[in-house]
């Protein structure tokens, strides 16, 4: 069996470890004629799955006895090829387009354009030059401005950051110590569809009987509702996507924060909430009951509109109207009890 490299070897790294061939199950000059089509199907097919293990190969990835692995391939592939004149597949570097026409030939459907025998972009540990933003090597700082912020920069889209810091990668979880999180952003809405919440119930300045229950209801525009992950295993895990709308997909949730007076001034305690709750269904009208009402007091009740993966929602512009709602409410045990300083029911 011979190793073809048909492309110059500056492209190639090939390891070779005891043998030329992986897993070659045949003996290829033995028939004359061609094997039967079934026989060359099967080929076809366990060249495929061969190929696949090879997208998982890169530089220094370790090899087993026996294995042969050409990488750095966008110049020539290191692909399994069915054999014509018997059972069996053969390791060889070639081009996509006489990889494809074998797999045709073999009677594997590839069709036309199809890049599924190639590395595969979703698998590759390789970063695809084709997603390279090269802005990000700049650091912004071309004309001065007082006190701005020099950007960091990368010429690899980041794509090792969490390298630089001293944190548990954040794999899903939500990791109360903090962590560093690999995930892209992901796509952005247009800016006709970013999206948008109301409450409409309870009102701005509203006032509501202390511990009775009530119906929060949130109306959400240009948020493709009724999409959300396991907040355990997928927490910020994947990036944020958009929907054939054009909006994004996600849910919404409310929160429901006590403050010391209608006057608060001092900054509140994310950690401190008194309701909290996920709006996970479809809709444009979400709602969340509040069972047994709040405490008497004051409070601050927010919207937090989020992609399906957890993550706040991200716009393709840095100045637009809050995307969230804030209604400030007062609970009394007496209806007829007015609080003072119901005129500072702010909607932020
Ligand atoms: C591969 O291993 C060699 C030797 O340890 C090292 O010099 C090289 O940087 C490694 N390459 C990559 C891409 O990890
Ligand atoms: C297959 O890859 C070539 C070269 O990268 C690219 O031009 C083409 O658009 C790809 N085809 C598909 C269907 O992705
Ligand atoms: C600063 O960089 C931007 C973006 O690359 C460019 O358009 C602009 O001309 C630069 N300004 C100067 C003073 O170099
Ligand atoms: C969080 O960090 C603190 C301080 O470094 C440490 O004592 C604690 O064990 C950490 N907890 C977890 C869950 O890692
Ligand atoms: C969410 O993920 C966690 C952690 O993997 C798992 O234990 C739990 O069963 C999952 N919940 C659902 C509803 O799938």
């Amino acid at each position: 069996m011979l190793l073809y490299c048909l492309f110059h070897t500056m492209f190639l790294i090939a390891y070779l470890l005891a043998s030329f061939v992986l897993s070659v199950s045949a003996t290829p000059y033995l028939a004359p004629r061609a094997a039967d089509p079934s026989v060359q199907l099967q080929n076809g097919e366990d060249a495929s799955s061969q190929n696949s293990q090879f997208r998982t190969l890169g530089v220094n990835s370790s090899c087993t006895s026996g294995q042969v692995a050409c990488i750095e391939g966008s110049f020539a592939l290191c692909a399994a090829l069915p054999l014509t004149n018997g059972p069996g597949t053969t390791v060889t570097c070639t081009t996509q387009d006489d990889l494809d026409a074998r797999m045709k030939a073999a009677g594997v459907n590839i069709a036309a354009g199809d890049n599924s025998t190639s590395v595969d972009s979703q698998t590759s540990l390789k970063l695809d030059p084709r997603v390279i933003c090269t802005n990000f090597e700049n650091d912004g700082q071309n004309e001065t401005e007082p006190g701005q912020t020099p950007s960091s920069t990368s010429s690899n889209n980041f794509i090792n950051y969490c390298l630089t810091v001293d944190k548990p990668l954040t794999n899903g979880q939500q990791l109360t110590n903090g962590s560093c999180n690999p995930t892209p952003m992901g796509v952005l809405p247009a800016i006709t569809h970013m999206p948008s919440s109301k409450f409409q119930f309870p009102l701005n300045q509203a006032e509501l009987p202390a511990k009775t229950a009530f119906t929060a209801v949130l109306a959400v525009a240009h948020l493709e509702t009724g999409f959300f992950t396991n907040a355990t295993a997928n927490f910020l895990a994947a990036p944020q996507q958009v929907g054939t709308r054009g909006d994004i997909r996600g849910h919404s949730h409310v929160v429901i924060e006590k403050l010391e007076s209608m006057t608060q001034t001092v900054p509140t305690n994310p950690r401190e909430f008194v309701y909290f709750k996920g709006l996970n269904a479809a809709g444009s009208i979400l709602i969340a009951e509040v069972t047994g009402g709040l405490e008497e007091g004051t409070y601050r009740m927010a919207s937090i509109t989020t992609a399906a993966n957890h993550q706040p929602v991200n716009v393709p512009i840095a100045q637009h109207g809050s995307l969230n709602d804030v209604i400030y409410k007062s609970n009394n045990d007496n209806l007829n009890h007015l609080v003072l300083g119901v005129d500072c029911a702010d909607v932020l």
